[in-house]
């Protein structure tokens, strides 16, 4: 879960359905949230949105703007000024706000709506609303239509956009300079024009892994085979889709010298068929189809024997055994660190947004992490391979 304190100052019509949706969402993430929202004759916050529906959605009561000074400020990790509107820009120059804003020093992330391509926001004698905002603070100018009702349409950011900058802002830098390759997903090998082998992966554990490294700072490369889940969109990250075992194999082997660690999650088809049909296989009369298969390379243990690799962790989906097989891959393939977990238990594995891993070394006990979000164990993960990096 992300954890940090905001407070979030919203105006307009936006507030109605953009705004209250993103309390919403923000709180699901685990963010204390607090609203101080717009009160004014006119399409304020409080004019669409009662104050009592600001507090209820947010669990906490509402702040006065005209009340928020110095410290109001400072005990925020993070002001989320949203939707920005002319008006919130005059009522933050007007009264005291912008100064005590300037002096808290806390990052401010503004999202600008799309609305007034012939109104723009308005130039203080001393700048414009960027330059005012305190160092740190990002702007993100909206995109994505959003449906207002009879009110029409907003060009806004996403949520995924707005949360990846709340979540890049609040965590913590600590891989900072740090060049991560991740490989994720499943591997599909063609058996002819129209089908392929795969396995049940979804990506969801490694692309929280590349989404939570590059939200710490990594730079990140995330190789994935073919899933259904976008990869995340943050600065740093790049994703580089592949398809087979073979494509990925060679991705990995172009850049690994580039990397600090390698964490190869991806759940990579073990065989693959011996031949591609350039045509489609008709079955005919057969009553029986037998495929030859050969091996694929296999990623991890490539890696583990090279003798100036990264950091290397592997991950072992078991079903029985966990920590004995797990423990006999980690020596097998020379990895640094081995995530081990039990596909069969609740929660676990495959397709489910929990995950629950023991994280085995040579020459350390087996963690147990509890089980937890996926984004959480990749959080977990990624801060004990940081203790031996
Ligand atoms: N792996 C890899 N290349 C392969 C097969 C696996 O890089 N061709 C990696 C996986 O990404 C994972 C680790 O090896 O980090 C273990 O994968 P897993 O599927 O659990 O084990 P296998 O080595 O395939 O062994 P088995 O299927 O027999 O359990």
């Amino acid at each position: 879960m992300a954890a940090g304190r905001l407070l979030l100052i919203p105006d307009g019509p936006a507030s109605l359905l953009y705004a209250t949706e993103l309390v919403n969402q923000l709180r699901r993430r685990g963010y204390s949230l607090q609203v101080a929202p717009t009160a004014y004759d006119g399409p304020s916050a409080t004019a669409f949105v009662s104050e009592l529906a600001w507090a209820t959605l947010s669990g906490h009561p509402c702040r006065a703007i005209e009340s928020l000074d110095e410290a109001a400020f400072r005990e925020q990790d993070l002001i989320l000024l949203g939707p920005v509107s002319p008006r919130v820009f005059s009522i933050f120059c007007q009264g005291k706000a912008l100064s005590y804003l300037q002096a808290a020093g806390r990052p401010v992330l503004a999202i600008l709506p799309q609305l007034f391509p012939d109104e723009p926001l308005p130039h203080k004698e001393g700048g414009s609303f960027a330059q005012l905002m305190p160092p740190g603070s990002r702007l993100l100018t909206g995109s994505v239509p959003h449906g207002l009702g009879a009110l029409g349409n907003l060009l806004l950011p996403s949520f995924e956009e707005v949360l990846a900058q709340v979540d890049s802002l609040l965590a913590p830098q600590d891989y900072a300079g740090k060049k991560v390759l991740i490989t994720a997903g499943p591997t599909a090998e063609d058996l002819d024009p129209v089908r392929f082998l795969t396995n049940r992966s979804t990506g969801k554990m490694g692309f929280a892994l590349a989404r939570d490294a590059a939200l710490r700072g990594a730079q990140v490369l995330l190789v994935h085979g073919p899933v259904a889940l976008p990869a995340p969109r943050l600065p740093r990250l790049t994703p580089l889709p592949v398809r087979s075992a073979t494509q990925m194999h060679q991705a990995v082997m172009d850049h690994w010298q580039e990397q600090d660690l390698a964490i190869l999650a991806a759940a990579v088809a073990d065989f693959q068929p011996l031949h591609c049909a350039e045509t489609k296989i008709k079955k005919g009369e057969a009553q029986e189809l037998s495929l030859p298969l050969k091996r694929t390379p296999d990623i991890l243990a490539t890696l583990g024997a090279l003798p100036h690799r990264p950091f290397l962790v592997g991950f072992a989906a078991e079903s029985d055994d966990v920590e004995a097989n797990a423990q006999l891959k980690l020596r097998k393939k020379h990895c640094d660190l081995i995530c081990a977990n039990d596909v069969r238990k609740p929660g676990c594995g495959f397709a489910t947004d929990t995950n629950q891993v023991t994280i085995l070394a040579p020459d350390a006990p087996p963690l147990h992490l509890p089980l937890k979000s996926k984004e959480e164990v990749a959080h977990s993960i990624l801060s004990e391979i940081l203790r031996r990096l």
